[in-house]
């Protein structure tokens, strides 16, 4: 191999492999140093245009030539491309960091090649915007060397979080994997209930949003109990005691934790 050994190789350059190179860029990477492989013409020129200097290989390229490949295909590609990478991957031995939701290291090791050094992650979409949170658990191969690695990689694009145990990823994608979602849908909800009781839409959604945020960066800014913090917003006979009262009333502690459980499961079967 004579050529200069990549930083970074992306197999795959859709929402989250873009989420990641915009992370390396943005953190002091060199786009020089950073490949990807991406089969739609369009998008990889779209890709080279927005990071000029971004090296545009095949996948069986980018893994003999990067020395931490990032798989970031959807989850139903990957057994077909996995068998295809690994006899490159076994022979340049790089870091293979996989975000594909519910494909535990075991099989991912059994198609590229038992020998190789695989962390997990299950990053969120707030990772476009640099806001997002990542679960990380690392195969009993990889070094330290590695985990400060995809540490570095999922941390330029957010905070990330490390798993002792493989099987507490279900868990990870059940609350922040998915969880943006569930955010969402609260503030959909809240929105359209506002307007019910008579704000106009944009008003209604800009405080809903802005009451979202807001009591996020509190809850994270004070230290608090969440707990807490609700206790001191709710004075007693107010309007505050009367809202959560029907929240309460009507089991909504117990709804999240059932929908949260259906998410997990659903992370298992998937998982297969
Ligand atoms: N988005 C999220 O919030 C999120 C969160 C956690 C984990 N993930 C995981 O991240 C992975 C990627 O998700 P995504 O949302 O980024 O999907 P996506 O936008 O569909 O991106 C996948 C990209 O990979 C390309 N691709 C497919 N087969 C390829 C191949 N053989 N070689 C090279 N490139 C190939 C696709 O190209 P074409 O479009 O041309 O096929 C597409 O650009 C998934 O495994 C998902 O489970 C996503």
């Amino acid at each position: 191999m004579n050529e200069e050994r990549l930083e970074a190789g992306f197999v795959g350059a859709g929402n989250m492999g873009l989420a990641l190179i915009a992370g390396l860029v943005r953190s002091g990477v060199r786009p020089e140093a950073i490949g990807f492989a991406e089969p739609d013409a369009e998008r990889a020129a779209a890709v080279r245009a927005q990071f000029p200097g971004l090296v545009l290989l095949g996948p069986r390229q980018l893994a003999g030539r990067a020395r931490t490949l990032v798989l970031a295909v959807k989850p139903q590609m990957l057994p077909e491309l996995a068998a295809d990478l690994a006899a490159e991957v076994t022979a340049a031995d790089p870091l293979v960091v996989s975000v594909a939701a519910g494909i535990g290291t075991g099989r991912l090791g059994g198609w590229l090649g038992p020998e190789t050094r695989i962390v997990r992650a299950m990053p969120n979409t707030p990772a476009l915007i640099g806001a997002g949170i990542t679960g990380l658990y690392a195969s009993p191969l990889a070094t330290e060397a590695d985990r400060k690695t995809a540490d570095r990689l999922l941390g330029a694009v957010g905070a990330t979080v490390w798993l002792q145990d493989e099987e507490q990823m279900h868990a990870v994608t059940a609350t922040s994997g998915s969880g943006p979602a569930y955010v969402f849908l609260l503030i959909e909800a809240m929105t359209r209930a506002a307007q019910r009781l008579g704000l106009d839409e944009a008003t209604a959604r800009r405080l809903t949003l802005a009451t979202v945020g807001g009591a996020t960066q509190l809850a994270q800014e004070s230290g608090a109990d969440p707990a807490e913090l609700r206790a001191r917003v709710t004075s007693p006979g107010g309007t505050t005691e009367r809202a959560i009262t029907v929240f309460e009333e009507s089991g909504l502690a117990e709804l999240v934790a059932e929908a949260m459980a259906a998410a997990a499961a659903r992370s298992r079967e998937l998982g297969g």
